[in-house]
Protein backbone atom coordinates (compact mmCIF):
# COMPACT_ATOMS: atom_id res chain seq x y z
CA UNK A 1 0.00 0.00 0.00
CA UNK A 2 2.58 1.96 1.02
CA UNK A 3 4.89 1.78 -1.97
CA UNK A 4 1.90 2.01 -4.42
CA UNK A 5 0.93 5.70 -2.68
CA UNK A 6 4.72 6.79 -3.58
CA UNK A 7 4.15 4.99 -6.72
CA UNK A 8 1.70 7.42 -7.43
CA UNK A 9 3.60 10.66 -6.42
CA UNK A 10 5.89 9.81 -8.72
CA UNK A 11 4.05 9.36 -11.91
CA UNK A 12 2.35 12.60 -11.20
CA UNK A 13 5.20 14.55 -10.30
CA UNK A 14 5.75 16.23 -14.11
CA UNK A 15 1.82 17.16 -14.11
CA UNK A 16 2.08 20.29 -11.34
CA UNK A 17 5.93 21.15 -11.90
CA UNK A 18 4.77 23.74 -14.30
CA UNK A 19 2.29 25.25 -12.25
CA UNK A 20 4.70 25.54 -8.91
CA UNK A 21 7.54 27.16 -11.11
CA UNK A 22 4.21 29.72 -12.82
CA UNK A 23 3.74 30.35 -9.47
CA UNK A 24 7.32 32.07 -8.70
CA UNK A 25 8.27 28.58 -7.07
CA UNK A 26 11.11 27.18 -9.05
CA UNK A 27 12.89 26.42 -5.98
CA UNK A 28 11.55 22.49 -5.86
CA UNK A 29 13.93 20.40 -3.38
CA UNK A 30 14.70 16.84 -3.94
CA UNK A 31 16.77 16.59 -0.78
CA UNK A 32 14.58 14.59 1.25
CA UNK A 33 15.96 14.40 5.13
CA UNK A 34 17.49 11.40 5.92
CA UNK A 35 15.23 9.06 8.39
CA UNK A 36 17.88 9.10 11.56
CA UNK A 37 18.33 12.90 11.07
CA UNK A 38 14.02 13.71 11.14
CA UNK A 39 13.28 17.20 12.00
CA UNK A 40 12.85 16.91 15.93
CA UNK A 41 8.74 17.48 16.78
CA UNK A 42 7.40 19.12 19.31
CA UNK A 43 5.65 17.30 21.82
CA UNK A 44 2.00 16.11 21.36
CA UNK A 45 2.63 16.47 17.96
CA UNK A 46 2.51 14.33 14.82
CA UNK A 47 6.19 14.46 13.99
CA UNK A 48 6.11 15.42 10.09
CA UNK A 49 9.39 14.59 8.50
CA UNK A 50 8.68 14.43 4.62
CA UNK A 51 5.37 15.96 2.00
CA UNK A 52 4.43 12.55 1.99
CA UNK A 53 3.79 12.59 5.87
CA UNK A 54 2.42 15.67 5.42
CA UNK A 55 -0.02 14.04 3.02
CA UNK A 56 -0.75 11.63 4.50
CA UNK A 57 -2.11 13.52 7.44
CA UNK A 58 -4.41 15.68 5.28
CA UNK A 59 -5.78 12.51 3.79
CA UNK A 60 -5.85 9.93 6.27
CA UNK A 61 -4.93 10.63 9.68
CA UNK A 62 -6.98 14.24 10.17
CA UNK A 63 -8.66 14.35 6.55
CA UNK A 64 -9.20 17.83 5.43
CA UNK A 65 -12.90 16.58 4.67
CA UNK A 66 -13.64 17.01 8.34
CA UNK A 67 -12.38 20.52 8.99
CA UNK A 68 -14.56 23.31 9.19
CA UNK A 69 -14.64 26.32 6.55
CA UNK A 70 -12.64 29.30 7.85
CA UNK A 71 -15.65 31.36 9.90
CA UNK A 72 -17.34 34.77 8.86
CA UNK A 73 -15.20 34.35 5.59
CA UNK A 74 -16.90 33.11 2.30
CA UNK A 75 -16.68 29.63 1.04
CA UNK A 76 -15.24 30.57 -1.71
CA UNK A 77 -13.41 33.53 -2.12
CA UNK A 78 -11.50 35.20 -4.72
CA UNK A 79 -8.18 34.56 -4.73
CA UNK A 80 -4.91 36.48 -4.39
CA UNK A 81 -2.84 36.55 -7.59
CA UNK A 82 -0.85 33.96 -5.99
CA UNK A 83 -3.75 31.81 -4.93
CA UNK A 84 -6.21 32.52 -7.61
CA UNK A 85 -8.50 32.42 -9.51
CA UNK A 86 -10.70 31.20 -6.32
CA UNK A 87 -10.30 29.47 -3.53
CA UNK A 88 -11.91 27.55 -0.27
CA UNK A 89 -9.96 27.81 2.87
CA UNK A 90 -10.68 25.18 5.95
CA UNK A 91 -8.63 24.25 9.36
CA UNK A 92 -8.80 21.44 11.27
CA UNK A 93 -10.49 21.03 15.01
CA UNK A 94 -7.16 22.13 16.72
CA UNK A 95 -6.65 25.44 14.49
CA UNK A 96 -10.35 26.20 15.15
CA UNK A 97 -10.66 25.15 18.71
CA UNK A 98 -8.11 28.17 18.91
CA UNK A 99 -10.11 30.74 17.74
CA UNK A 100 -13.03 32.75 19.88
CA UNK A 101 -15.61 34.36 17.65
CA UNK A 102 -13.98 33.28 14.68
CA UNK A 103 -10.54 35.42 15.43
CA UNK A 104 -7.18 34.34 16.88
CA UNK A 105 -7.12 36.10 20.17
CA UNK A 106 -5.10 38.70 19.98
CA UNK A 107 -1.07 37.99 21.43
CA UNK A 108 -1.72 33.68 20.84
CA UNK A 109 -0.78 31.98 18.53
CA UNK A 110 -2.05 28.21 16.89
CA UNK A 111 -1.37 25.32 18.69
CA UNK A 112 1.27 22.90 17.57
CA UNK A 113 -0.50 20.62 14.80
CA UNK A 114 -2.91 22.77 13.78
CA UNK A 115 -4.12 22.57 10.10
CA UNK A 116 -4.55 25.61 7.33
CA UNK A 117 -6.11 24.31 3.94
CA UNK A 118 -6.66 26.01 1.66
CA UNK A 119 -8.20 24.69 -2.09
CA UNK A 120 -7.37 26.47 -5.67
CA UNK A 121 -10.32 25.96 -7.59
CA UNK A 122 -10.26 27.10 -11.30
CA UNK A 123 -13.44 29.00 -12.77
CA UNK A 124 -14.63 26.15 -14.34
CA UNK A 125 -14.70 24.58 -10.44
CA UNK A 126 -12.15 22.63 -10.39
CA UNK A 127 -9.82 21.67 -7.47
CA UNK A 128 -6.09 22.02 -8.97
CA UNK A 129 -4.08 22.20 -5.60
CA UNK A 130 -3.76 22.13 -1.92
CA UNK A 131 -2.10 24.96 -0.26
CA UNK A 132 -1.32 24.00 3.16
CA UNK A 133 0.08 25.19 6.44
CA UNK A 134 0.96 22.79 9.09
CA UNK A 135 1.90 24.42 12.52
CA UNK A 136 4.99 22.37 14.66
CA UNK A 137 6.93 25.09 15.65
CA UNK A 138 10.08 22.77 17.00
CA UNK A 139 10.03 21.00 13.87
CA UNK A 140 13.51 21.94 11.67
CA UNK A 141 11.27 22.24 8.83
CA UNK A 142 9.04 25.39 10.22
CA UNK A 143 9.39 29.09 9.07
CA UNK A 144 7.27 31.61 11.39
CA UNK A 145 6.39 28.45 13.27
CA UNK A 146 4.65 26.30 9.94
CA UNK A 147 6.04 24.21 7.07
CA UNK A 148 4.08 25.20 4.28
CA UNK A 149 3.26 22.77 1.28
CA UNK A 150 1.37 22.63 -1.69
CA UNK A 151 0.16 19.45 -3.41
CA UNK A 152 -1.96 18.28 -6.45
CA UNK A 153 -5.03 16.27 -5.43
CA UNK A 154 -3.49 13.19 -5.62
CA UNK A 155 -0.78 14.18 -3.51
CA UNK A 156 2.11 15.09 -5.97
CA UNK A 157 4.48 17.46 -4.52
CA UNK A 158 4.15 21.72 -6.30
CA UNK A 159 6.15 23.21 -3.06
CA UNK A 160 8.19 20.59 -0.80
CA UNK A 161 8.58 21.45 3.25
CA UNK A 162 11.82 21.84 2.53
CA UNK A 163 11.85 24.91 1.25
CA UNK A 164 10.66 26.07 4.38
CA UNK A 165 7.90 28.83 3.22
CA UNK A 166 10.69 30.52 0.97
CA UNK A 167 8.14 31.89 -1.58
CA UNK A 168 5.54 32.00 1.03
CA UNK A 169 6.59 33.85 4.11
CA UNK A 170 7.34 37.49 2.40
CA UNK A 171 3.67 37.37 1.51
CA UNK A 172 2.00 35.91 4.58
CA UNK A 173 3.70 38.31 7.02
CA UNK A 174 2.52 41.17 4.68
CA UNK A 175 -0.79 43.20 6.19
CA UNK A 176 -1.45 41.78 9.00
CA UNK A 177 -0.10 38.56 8.67
CA UNK A 178 2.51 39.15 11.64
CA UNK A 179 -0.12 39.60 14.43
CA UNK A 180 -2.20 36.61 13.24
CA UNK A 181 0.28 33.93 13.28
CA UNK A 182 1.22 34.85 8.99
CA UNK A 183 -2.69 33.39 8.72
CA UNK A 184 -4.34 35.66 6.18
CA UNK A 185 -7.88 35.21 5.27
CA UNK A 186 -8.65 37.34 8.65
CA UNK A 187 -8.09 39.77 6.33
CA UNK A 188 -10.89 38.46 4.14
CA UNK A 189 -13.85 37.93 6.98
CA UNK A 190 -16.63 39.88 7.20
C1 LIG B 1 1.61 37.03 -3.17
C2 LIG B 1 1.23 36.74 -1.80
C3 LIG B 1 1.20 35.30 -1.34
C4 LIG B 1 2.15 34.31 -1.53
C5 LIG B 1 3.46 34.40 -2.28
C6 LIG B 1 1.64 33.14 -0.87
N1 LIG B 1 0.44 33.40 -0.26
FE1 LIG B 1 -0.73 32.08 0.71
N2 LIG B 1 -2.15 33.52 0.96
C7 LIG B 1 -2.06 34.82 0.56
C8 LIG B 1 -3.27 35.54 0.92
C9 LIG B 1 -3.53 37.03 0.69
C10 LIG B 1 -4.11 34.61 1.54
C11 LIG B 1 -5.52 34.85 2.08
C12 LIG B 1 -6.57 34.20 1.22
C13 LIG B 1 -6.56 34.73 -0.20
O1 LIG B 1 -6.69 35.93 -0.36
O2 LIG B 1 -6.36 33.94 -1.12
C14 LIG B 1 -3.37 33.34 1.56
C15 LIG B 1 -3.85 32.18 2.11
C16 LIG B 1 -3.14 31.02 2.24
C17 LIG B 1 -3.59 29.87 2.96
C18 LIG B 1 -4.83 29.79 3.81
C19 LIG B 1 -4.41 30.27 5.20
C20 LIG B 1 -4.17 31.77 5.28
O3 LIG B 1 -3.02 32.19 5.42
O4 LIG B 1 -5.15 32.52 5.19
C21 LIG B 1 -2.62 28.92 2.83
C22 LIG B 1 -2.65 27.52 3.42
C23 LIG B 1 -1.57 29.48 2.04
N3 LIG B 1 -1.90 30.76 1.69
C24 LIG B 1 -0.41 28.82 1.73
C25 LIG B 1 0.65 29.38 1.01
C26 LIG B 1 1.86 28.67 0.65
C27 LIG B 1 2.17 27.25 1.04
C28 LIG B 1 2.62 29.54 -0.07
C29 LIG B 1 3.97 29.30 -0.71
C30 LIG B 1 4.08 28.13 -1.55
C31 LIG B 1 1.87 30.79 -0.16
N4 LIG B 1 0.70 30.66 0.51
C32 LIG B 1 2.31 31.93 -0.82
C33 LIG B 1 -0.99 35.39 -0.09
C34 LIG B 1 0.14 34.72 -0.53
Amino acid sequence: MKSTFRAVILSGAFATLGFAMACGGGSQSTVAPSPSTGPASSPGTSPIATDAALFKLLAQIDPFGSYSLFPNADAILSGTPFHGPMDRVSMNAKAFAALQNGKLPPGTRFPDGSVIFKEIITNRGTTTTYSVLYKDAGNQQAADGWLWAEFSPSGTVGYSINNRGAVCTSCHSAGQGATNDFVRTFERQH
